[in-house]
């Protein structure tokens, strides 16, 4: 059966953008996550898109990942017909170095993006800025809302933007869609000023890390700490090792992992399945994205299994009483996005 045919599964972003509420995240054609074969990895993108994984989560910066997404809706077209490609959301960035930002610069890096993805409007432009000190993301911003309003860009959303800078944006009259943050249950820094923030203003969260790049798996349960962080072989465990160093250690995230192996038991799910339905069942979260390494590894049908069990309050109640005995984040990386600045 397709995820379409699930209850719950997609979400309404906008009035004319709607994303399942699974994202593909395409960071891991980027390089540091094995070799991706591009042949398979538009094979796979088709079998994602039939299963009823019709978004995608993409960046500029994301090695080949805008191109793959024009050689996938041509593919797709090929195969079904351009009516299909109607079903596709592809949610791009852009990624600019911190300098100054002219109009011009803004109109070639989304023209750019288009011409990779091969389309003619962005459903969703994601945008990222490094350092706060340099004040010309508010220009970035202004270039890329003239854009929205013309339609070559159909949504304006944010990544890893503070509470404190998207207040300055609501103050600006500057429409945002979306901020794209990592949450997790070992990350719940959102919870402390962002969703407050964004539900008061209508604005939805996309969660990375969701799943900590496949630590909260089976895989890890029972498993020894890694001797050193270069033991684990992609880029994602690697950062989110270091996540559950900060938060609270390997011993700890084993208890985890235990509690959420009873929950996932319980269900008939995985571990994932519960590390996902945590975070979608948060406010003002749309959609959880989950790494895909496109032609190496497949967990389609598992991850729609996220879309066929709840949650209870004995489950939150289990979780809690680990996540008690953590570090508090939020004391000591700061806000949403302050782990790149
Ligand atoms: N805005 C930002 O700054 C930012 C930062 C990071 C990520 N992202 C976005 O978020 C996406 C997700 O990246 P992430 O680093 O956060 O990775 P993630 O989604 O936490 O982890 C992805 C990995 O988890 C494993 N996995 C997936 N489903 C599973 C399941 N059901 N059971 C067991 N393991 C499963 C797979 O590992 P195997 O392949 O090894 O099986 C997969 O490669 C990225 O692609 C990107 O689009 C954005």
């Amino acid at each position: 059966m397709s995820i379409m045919d699930k209850r719950g599964y997609h979400y309404q972003l906008a009035p004319d953008l709607t994303i399942c509420r699974i994202v593909n995240g395409m960071w891991q054609v980027a390089g540091g996550h094995g070799y991706i074969d591009h042949k398979l990895a538009i094979e796979d993108m088709i079998r994602y898109h039939d299963a009823g994984f019709t978004s995608w989560d993409l960046a500029d910066i994301y090695g080949p990942a805008e191109d793959f997404i024009g050689d996938f809706r041509r593919k797709l077209s090929a195969l079904k017909g351009e009516e299909e490609l109607n079903k596709v959301q592809a949610l791009t960035k852009w990624v600019p170095q911190p300098r100054i930002i002219t109009r011009s610069i803004v109109d070639e890096s989304i023209q750019r993006s288009l011409r990779r993805m091969g389309v003619s409007s962005l459903d969703l432009l994601q945008f990222h800025w490094w350092d706060y000190n340099n004040p010309y993301y508010m220009d970035a911003l202004k270039y890329l809302s003239d854009l929205r309003d013309k339609g070559i860009v159909k949504h304006l959303g944010l990544t890893n933007f503070d509470t404190e800078r998207m207040q300055i944006m609501v103050d600006s009259d500057i429409q945002i869609v979306s901020n794209q943050v990592q949450y997790s249950i070992i990350d719940r820094r959102p919870e402390v000023k962002m969703i407050p923030f964004c539900i008061k203003h209508n604005i939805s969260l996309l969660a990375y890390g969701s799943i900590c790049g496949g630590l909260m798996s089976e895989r890890y349960l029972g498993r020894t700490q890694p001797p050193s962080i270069a033991d684990l072989d992609t880029l994602s465990l690697r950062k989110y090792k270091k996540m559950i160093d900060a938060w609270g250690g390997w011993t700890l995230f084993q208890e985890l992992l235990s509690t959420l192996n009873r929950i996932a038991q319980k269900c008939n799910v995985s571990i994932a399945n519960v590390a996902t339905r945590y975070i979608l069942d948060k406010a003002a979260v749309a959609g959880v994205i989950i790494g895909a390494r496109l032609g190496i590894s497949d967990h389609i049908s598992n991850n729609a299994l996220v879309f066929n069990f709840s949650l209870d309050k004995s489950d939150y109640n289990d979780i809690e009483a680990v996540c008690t005995r953590s570090n508090n984040l939020f004391e000591t990386i700061g806000d949403c996005g302050d782990e790149y600045r």
